[in-house]
Parts: C-alpha cells; sequence; structure tokens
C-alpha cells in the first residue's frame, strides 16, 4: 500500500488499469472522488486491445459490475467524510433508454453509498439523431457520500444576492422591496389570529426588518394563517411549514445576505478545447468547480479514476487543490501531463 501523492506533491498521473491502482493505494488517503468512466458501447478508446478497458462488455449487467468493483475499492481510499461525484451518460438500445445512469446509482446505493444529490448537468447543446423523440440535453452528476457526516463548505458556493435591501432613517425596505407594512396590516385584521399569536406575529415581523437593517438578511416570505394561499402542502404531518402556520399561527422566510446555494440543475456548456485531439468525452472544468469547492478542503486531494485528459486535476489545481489521476491510456496520461504543465504554468 502506498500513498497516492507524496507531501511535497501537487499531482501524481498514474498509468494502468483504475481498479488494480486502487487496490494499492493507502485507505482513507484522499478527500474527494470526482470522475465520468467511459459510457457503456459508446466509445473507442485506444485501449481496445486492453482487456481492462471499462465500457466493451457484451452485457450492461457486467458493465455495472465492473463500474461497482471500481468504486467499491475507491470508496475505502476516500476518507470517512470524504464525497464522490460520479458523471454519467445514458444509451438507447433497440429504441429503448436504459437508465443506465440509474442502474448504476442505485447498485452504488445498494453497495452503502448515500446519494446526496442527483445535479442535472445541461449541456445546452444537443444533438438531434432522429425525429421520433426529443433531443438529449442532460447528464446525471451524482453526488455520493461514505458517511452521514460529511466535508461540506456551503459557504464557498453561495450565490450572492444581486440586489440589496433599501435601509434609510425613515423606512426599511427588503433588496424586493417588501417593507412588511402590508403583513402588519394582515396580521392586525387577521379573524383566524388569537391576540397573542398577533403580538407574537408582529414581534417577529419586527425582528426580520432589524436583522435586514443589520445586514444579516436580505429579503423575507411572512405567511400568515388563513391570509393568503399557502404554497405547500397543508398537511402538517409532511410539511413543516404547514406545521409552524397551524402551531404559531404564522412562519416566516429568510433570504440571508450571505447567498443561497446553486440549485441541482446546472447549466454548463460541453468542452470543445481538449476534445479535438481525442476519442475522450472530455467533461469541462466548469462543472467541477462546486463539487471542489463545497467537497474538498483548501489543499485536499481530489482523485480521479479515469483521468482522460486531465480535467479534473487540472480544475483541482485551480482551485487550490491537489489531484491525483489514473488512466489506462499511456496516450491520455501524456495528454493529461501536457495539459498540468501549462495548468501549473498558468497558476
Ligand atoms: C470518459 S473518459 C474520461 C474523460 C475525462 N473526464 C476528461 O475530461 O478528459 C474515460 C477514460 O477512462 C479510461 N479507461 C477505460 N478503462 C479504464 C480502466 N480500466 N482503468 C483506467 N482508465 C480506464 C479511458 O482510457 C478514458 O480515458
Amino acid at each position: 500500500m502506498h500513498n497516492p501523492l507524496e507531501e511535497k506533491q501537487r499531482y501524481n498521473l498514474i498509468q494502468g488499469d483504475c481498479l488494480s491502482v486502487l487496490k494499492e493505494m493507502e485507505s482513507n488517503s484522499v478527500n474527494c472522488i470526482i470522475t465520468s468512466p467511459p459510457y457503456w458501447g459508446m466509445r473507442v478508446y485506444d485501449n481496445e486491445e486492453d482487456e481492462h478497458e471499462i465500457g466493451n462488455e457484451k452485457t450492461f449487467e457486467q458493465y455495472v459490475e465492473k463500474l461497482i468493483a471500481v468504486f467499491n475499492e475507491a470508496k475505502r481510499v476516500l476518507v470517512k467524510d470524504g464525497s464522490f461525484w460520479l458523471n454519467l451518460g445514458d444509451k438507447y438500445v433497440d429504441k429503448g433508454l436504459l437508465g443506465m445512469p440509474w442502474r448504476v446509482a442505485l447498485a452504488l446505493m445498494d453497495n452503502g453509498w448515500i446519494l446526496r444529490n442527483d445535479v442535472i448537468w445541461h449541456q445546452l447543446k444537443g444533438t438531434q439523431s432522429c425525429k421520433d423523440r426529443l433531443r438529449d440535453s442532460y447528464e446525471h452528476f451524482f453526488h455520493f457520500v461514505k458517511s452521514k457526516k460529511y466535508f461540506y463548505d456551503a459557504d464557498s458556493i453561495l450565490i450572492k444576492p444581486t440586489k440589496q435591501p433599501v435601509v434609510t432613517t425613515k423606512d426599511t425596505v427588503s433588496s424586493t422591496g417588501v417593507s412588511g407594512k402590508k403583513y402588519r396590516k394582515l396580521i392586525r385584521e387577521s379573524k383566524e389570529l388569537t391576540e397573542e399569536e398577533k403580538v407574537n406575529a408582529e414581534r417577529a415581523l419586527d425582528e426580520v426588518l432589524s436583522e435586514i437593517r443589520e445586514g444579516q438578511v436580505n429579503d423575507f416570505r411572512m405567511t400568515i394563517r388563513g391570509a393568503q394561499r399557502a404554497w405547500h402542502s397543508d398537511n402538517a404531518r409532511i410539511s413543516g411549514r404547514a406545521k409552524e402556520l397551524a402551531d404559531k399561527g404564522f412562519y416566516i422566510m429568510r433570504i440571508h445576505a450571505k447567498g443561497h446555494l446553486p440549485n441541482d440543475v446546472w447549466n454548463v456548456v460541453t468542452e470543445d478545447t481538449w476534445r479535438t485531439d481525442s476519442h475522450c468525452a472530455v467533461y469541462p472544468e466548469a462543472l467541477l468547480r462546486v463539487p471542489i469547492l463545497a467537497t474538498c478542503p483548501e489543499g485536499g486531494i481530489v482523485l480521479d479514476p479515469f483521468i482522460g485528459t486531465g480535467t479534473t486535476v487540472s480544475a483541482a489545481l485551480k482551485l487550490g487543490r491537489r489531484g491525483v489521476g489514473i488512466d489506462l491510456s499511456p496516450q491520455y496520461i501524456r495528454t493529461s501531463k501536457e495539459r498540468l504543465i501549462q495548468t501549473m504554468l498558468l497558476a
């Protein structure tokens, strides 16, 4: 067993079959795994003759089995609070969509991985291959973890509000112009709230307005029992908001000044630059920004067992992390090396 990266090394590229290479790696030695394996029956890499090449299996069941073997070994190498991001595309066989990403995801869940997000990578372009169905324009990017407690730096990926609240000596107005006057009127005129609930609701309204003045909150919405249409289930057993409304007579949704987390549909155009000299399905570095910032600590190690043209390690280096890449193809290892020399020159 050996460390995938010496203390002083920024990156390491290893040529070989990833399952065999992973088996030699020390347990708990990388912080994050991000990868896009070969899709089943889709691409031809230059390892065609190699029995270890993944993607050429006769059946998709064999393909899923091979991937699971690799990712189980990768799990051992990943630290306890680490994350694993998996990008996979789908395939049609005899007109039927296989649902391959989900077949692999479900098998991973059966093997103990916890699925935290199914990010839809909306590629914006999409090709027209036939006339009796819609164009394909997205792929899945699954986020798995090893344990319920895992490293997640949410602050590093917050989307900052573009508009700021207006705060004057006379009035305070949230970034979308909410001053609280209408809410106060609804509370005072409510026939549903008890006197005590009205006092509590006005106190909560004053509190959130003062949070806006102090810059902690950027915007808010208030729902008052019986006064507006509620956008959630009104079953208090299903919805926390319905329960709060039933118990207290109101609830307040705050939009924090620090910003909000991105949602799970990412619009990122596919990569062209590194595609020209290879058959490899390259993903763009922009797709890896959130996974690296949120789930790999600064200076930590990102591993890609199917490194292809070096994208994962290049993105990791640019964001102040270190990287390890494995690929079966000597040609792709050479391409990755050339790319990483350029990345380091720019860093
Ligand atoms: C979809 S490409 C990865 C592309 C990469 N994300 C990028 O941006 O360049 C998949 C890669 O897996 C490699 N590969 C296939 N079987 C492998 C195996 N058993 N071990 C390691 N690499 C393998 C192929 O050579 C290919 O470079």
